[in-house]
């Protein structure tokens, strides 16, 4: 999705701000380019369609040395702002691309969100003379800056803010006005990083972490006024507020692939130690639970809890449905998971003893979030499972478990999916051992969270089986994933994850409906992926695996150490053993590293999947 950066130091601009737009390429997006403020206080803008080496290529000869020529020394400090841009109003093309200029060149505005009246707003401008180079609706807000009666650059852009409906997090600057940069945010993440002497903006800490580890986020509503010596923040109505500054524990090595291929296996590969992250001082041993301190939920409000309802999308929606599983079984609370984008829009009754579990990666998907304020309007009570500390979700929501999966490049979800499992096995210990578990079971869950990283290390070191198999699978252009009760959400994550980056036709269903409809599609070219954990289900799957292989479909069955079935399955992956209630987590292992083999095998673009983006920030 877009991302902004900009820079106020005394360093030449250009390479930061070019250095940071690359660090954001991950969340995908199709034009980049940057302004920066130039001799006689005029503003260069290199902007394009196409990734953030095409803005490069434009860029003169040299621009990179110590003496920048882009970016001019103002005043003794350097100043611009960035932009990678993810297509909504008007296609990707060099006009389109941000950051969009005033007429007179001399305000420059990048901009993530939506502006809803951009279409009256650039009517009342055409008319007033004003005339348009792109089709965005960004472009509004550069004209609108620069019409502004006020004399300061914050006064200019409130003035602005105040004839735009949308959302937005957005950075300006004005020629004019060559020792500030002014941000705003509604609805769309602004991050401010502080360095020594300098100043840095972005839309996402990954920008950020090579420079400075100190951040401060600004809420809905709020504005920030940039300069070389630090930053003030204040209201729509221009009341001054005051801000908390954060550190963030991710660093730019987190952000290197190193030696690894893609992202993705490194990050499939980070499994062991991020889980262990996960669950590092959560365990109590005394007690046999889980111990979550920013849940902000006592024991006596966590035992009133008569449902529970978790939201999220995509993969983050199939580990909800791992979760409520998991919950349901363990703590005894009804539980189950819905689509964050459906849920916001059916205006669903929100009742007070039921508790609302939203779970994200980024923390900025926007249909989880707009999912959350709604619930949080109508009165709801809602935790997050969110691995981005200081997002919107997480800061929007009553209490959470942070993931501490550290920084997810891949837009394919692997280790933060893992630690959603986590952190759903750790609330539902939590929950449980408030109730009705056991102290002997709790135990059983606990040693069994802490026996994973083990076995996730052995499952990823006995990968060639997923090799071989995912030649056989590529060649295939439709794949059913079969699983039930415990096994469908992997099911669900394996074809989600094949569909994403290898582009193969992938589809999952419950194990027992595949003899009321799915079943006529069997055939030898269709392949079966079919999750067989050793559990009290164990008989009726290997009922369906017989119906498949009569209706001669190949099969690669996922299975336990010590099970035998035959010759039923072309392949057959085993993994270890953990407890009944965990197993579907080991098993979600091998289908990551089938759809990276797949993918490779078919020479896919495995970090960067067609039409996808890492974090949905948009309807
Ligand atoms: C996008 C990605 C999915 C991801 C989903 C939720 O749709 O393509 O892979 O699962 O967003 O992201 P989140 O950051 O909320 O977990």
């Amino acid at each position: 999705m877009c991302g902004i950066v900009g820079y106020i130091g005394q360093k030449p601009a250009t390479p930061i701000l070019l250095d940071g737009l690359a660090r954001l390429e991950y969340r995908g997006y199709d034009s980049a380019g940057v302004a920066v403020l130039a001799a006689k206080r005029s503003l260069e803008v290199h902007k394009v369609a196409g990734r953030v080496r095409d803005v490069m290529a434009t860029l003169p000869a040299g621009f990179e040395g110590a003496d920048d020529i882009l970016s001019r020394c103002v005043r003794g400090h350097y100043m611009g702002i960035g932009h990678t841009r993810w297509a909504t109003h008007g296609g990707p093309s060099d006009d389109n691309a941000h950051p969009h200029l005033s007429q007179d060149r001399r305000v420059a505005v990048v901009h993530n969100g939506i502006i809803d009246n951009a279409a009256d707003l650039r009517k009342a401008l055409i008319g007033d003379g004003v005339t348009f180079r792109s089709e965005t609706d960004t472009e509004v807000l550069a004209h609108l800056v620069a019409r502004a009666y006020a004399d300061t650059l914050e006064d200019a852009v409130l003035e602005a803010l105040a004839q735009v409906e949308g959302t937005y997090g957005l950075a300006v600057i004005d020629a004019r006005h060559p020792d500030r940069i002014v941000v705003a945010r509604n609805g769309s993440p602004i991050i401010l990083g502080i360095g020594e002497n300098e100043m840095h903006v972005a839309s996402d800490v990954a920008a950020l972490v090579r420079y400075t580890t100190q951040v401060v986020h600004l809420d809905d509503g709020e504005l920030a006024s940039v300069t070389l010596d630090g930053f003030r923040t204040f209201t729509w109505g221009a009341r001054s507020t005051s801000k908390e500054t954060v550190t963030v524990d991710w660093s730019y090595d987190d952000y290197d692939r190193g030696a690894y291929e893609h992202f993705m296996i490194k990050e499939i590969h980070e499994q062991p130690e991020s889980v262990r992250r996960c669950i590092r001082g959560r365990v109590d041993e005394r007690f046999h639970t889980a111990h979550l301190g920013g849940l902000n939920l006592d024991a006596r409000e966590a035992r009133g809890i008569r449902r529970i309802k978790i939201l999220g999308c995509g993969s983050a929606y199939y580990a909800g449905q791992f979760g409520a599983q998991f919950i349901e079984e363990v703590a005894r609370i009804p539980a189950d998971a819905e689509p964050a984008s459906e849920f916001r829009y059916r205006n669903p009754v929100v009742e007070p003893d039921t508790l609302y579990v939203a779970v994200s990666q980024s923390g900025e998907t926007y249909d989880t979030l707009t999912a959350v304020q709604e619930l949080k309007r109508k009165g709801g009570r809602v935790i997050g499972l969110v691995n981005v500390v200081g997002s919107s979700i997480a800061r929007a929501c009553d209490g959470g478990i942070y993931l501490h999966a550290g920084p997810e490049v891949a837009v394919a979800s692997t280790k933060a999916l893992t630690n959603m499992s986590v952190g759903f096995s750790l609330l539902g210990v939590h929950l449980g051992r408030i109730r009705d578990l056991s102290p002997a079971n709790g135990r059983r869950l606990v040693d069994g969270l802490q026996a994973l990283p083990n076995q996730i290390d052995a499952i990823l070191e006995n990968g060639q089986a997923i090799t071989d198999a995912a030649q056989w699978v590529s060649k295939a252009q439709s794949i059913f994933f079969v699983g039930r009760v415990r096994g469908y959400p992997v099911a669900r994550e394996g074809a989600q994850k094949l569909k994403e980056i290898s582009y193969l036709h992938a589809e999952a269903y419950q194990t027992s409906e595949l003899k009321h409809g799915p079943l006529a599609l069997i055939s030898p070219d269709v392949p079966t992926v079919a999750i067989v954990p050793d559990d009290e289900l164990f008989d009726r799957n290997l009922t369906a695996l017989h119906e498949i292989s009569a209706r001669s479909g190949p099969m690669l069955v996922i299975t336990h150490e010590g099970v035998d079935v035959g010759d039923l399955a072309a392949t057959t992956i085993k993994v270890p053993r953990n407890e009944p209630e965990l197993d579907p987590i080991l098993m979600t292992v091998p289908l990551q590293m089938l759809a990276y083999r797949v993918s490779v095998a078919l020479g896919r673009d495995i970090d960067k999947p067609r039409n996808l983006a890492k974090s949905v920030t948009v309807e």
